[in-house]
C-alpha cells in the first residue's frame, strides 16, 4: 500500500496542485495516468466476465437500501431516468486484492479534493458505515444513458466523486458518455472525450451531470463501463427485507415508467 501511494504522489507530482486548482475553478478533473493500464484492463476483464455469467439473472436496479452481509449481484434496468447494468459488490465477500488497490489509490487520491472534514467518509465509529463497488455498463444496444441530475443538495457544497473508467470512447463506443456542466462557464463538457482507462475522473456531484446516449459506429462495441467505491450507511437485514426492497424498486420503476415520479 505503502508503494502505490509514493507511486501516485511521485506520477502526479507537477500536476497535482495544477489538478486541485482546476477541479476547485471548474468543478472536475480528470488525472491521467493514476494506474498501470495493466491493473485496469485486469480489472476490465475481471468485470466483464461476471456482466457476461450473470446477465440472463433478472435483478432490478438498487438505489439506496443496501444490507450487510448480502450477496453480490448485477442488475439491470431500462426506465426514462436509465438504461444501464450496475454490478454491486461488497466487502465482505471478499474481493480480490487487485481491485481493492485501485480502489484504495483512488480514494486517497480522492481525499485531495475533499475540504469538508478530514475525517469525512472515513466512517471510524459510524454505526454501519462502509463501502461497496459499483460497477455500472452503458450497453450500446439498447443504447445506455442516465438523465441529468444532481446529487445531494446545492447547500451541501461540493460533493466528491471519483470514477475509474474501464472503457474507451472511440473504441468502445463512438458517440455519447458522461457530462457535467462546468462550473466556471455553465458549458457541457463531455468527460469521456478525455478520460481514458488508466485516468481518474474527480468532480463534484452536486453539479448538473449525467451519460448521454451511449452508441456505436460499428459491430461489437461494448459500451461505457466505469467504477467506483461509495460510501454508504448498510441497513441491518431481516427476514423481509429483500422481499420488501424489490417490491418498492418494481414501484418505483413502474411510477418512473409513467412519469409521475423523477429518479436519479
Ligand atoms: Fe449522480
Amino acid at each position: 500500500m505503502e508503494a502505490l501511494l509514493k507511486n501516485t504522489a511521485q506520477r502526479n507530482e507537477e500536476n497535482f496542485d495544477l489538478n486541485i486548482a482546476y477541479f476547485k475553478q471548474n468543478g472536475f478533473c480528470v488525472i491521467k495516468g493514476v494506474f498501470e493500464s495493466s491493473d485496469v484492463i485486469k480489472e476490465r476483464e475481471r468485470v466483464l466476465s461476471i456482466i457476461q455469467e450473470q446477465k440472463t439473472k433478472e435483478s432490478r436496479f438498487v438505489r439506496g437500501s443496501l444490507f450487510l452481509g448480502e450477496e453480490n449481484f448485477l442488475s439491470f434496468s431500462k426506465i426514462p431516468s436509465w438504461c444501464m447494468s450496475r454490478l454491486y459488490e461488497f466487502t465482505w465477500n471478499s474481493m480480490p486484492k487487485s481491485t481493492l488497490e485501485i480502489h484504495s489509490k483512488a480514494m486517497f487520491v480522492k481525499k485531495h479534493f475533499d475540504y469538508r472534514d478530514e475525517h469525512f467518509g472515513l466512517g471510524v465509529g459510524e454505526k454501519f458505515y462502509g463501502h461497496y463497488l459499483s460497477t455500472s455498463l452503458y450497453p450500446t444496444n439498447p443504447a445506455g444513458y442516465l438523465i441529468e441530475h444532481f446529487d445531494g443538495h446545492k447547500e451541501d457544497g461540493t460533493i466528491v466523486h471519483y470514477m475509474v473508467p474501464l472503457s474507451n470512447k472511440g473504441s468502445d463506443f463512438s458517440s455519447g458518455g458522461l457530462f457535467i456542466i462546468n462550473k466556471s462557464n455553465g458549458k457541457k463538457i463531455l468527460i469521456d472525450d478525455e478520460a481514458k482507462m488508466g485516468d481518474l475522473i474527480i468532480f463534484d456531484g452536486t453539479l448538473v451531470h449525467g451519460v448521454d446516449k451511449v452508441l456505436a459506429s460499428k459491430d461489437q462495441q461494448m459500451g461505457r463501463l466505469a467504477q467506483f467505491m461509495i460510501s454508504t450507511y448498510f441497513e441491518k437485514p431481516n427476514f423481509y427485507s429483500l422481499p420488501l426492497r424489490k417490491i418498492k424498486i418494481f414501484f418505483k420503476e413502474l411510477l418512473n415508467r409513467h412519469g409521475l415520479i423523477q429518479l436519479r
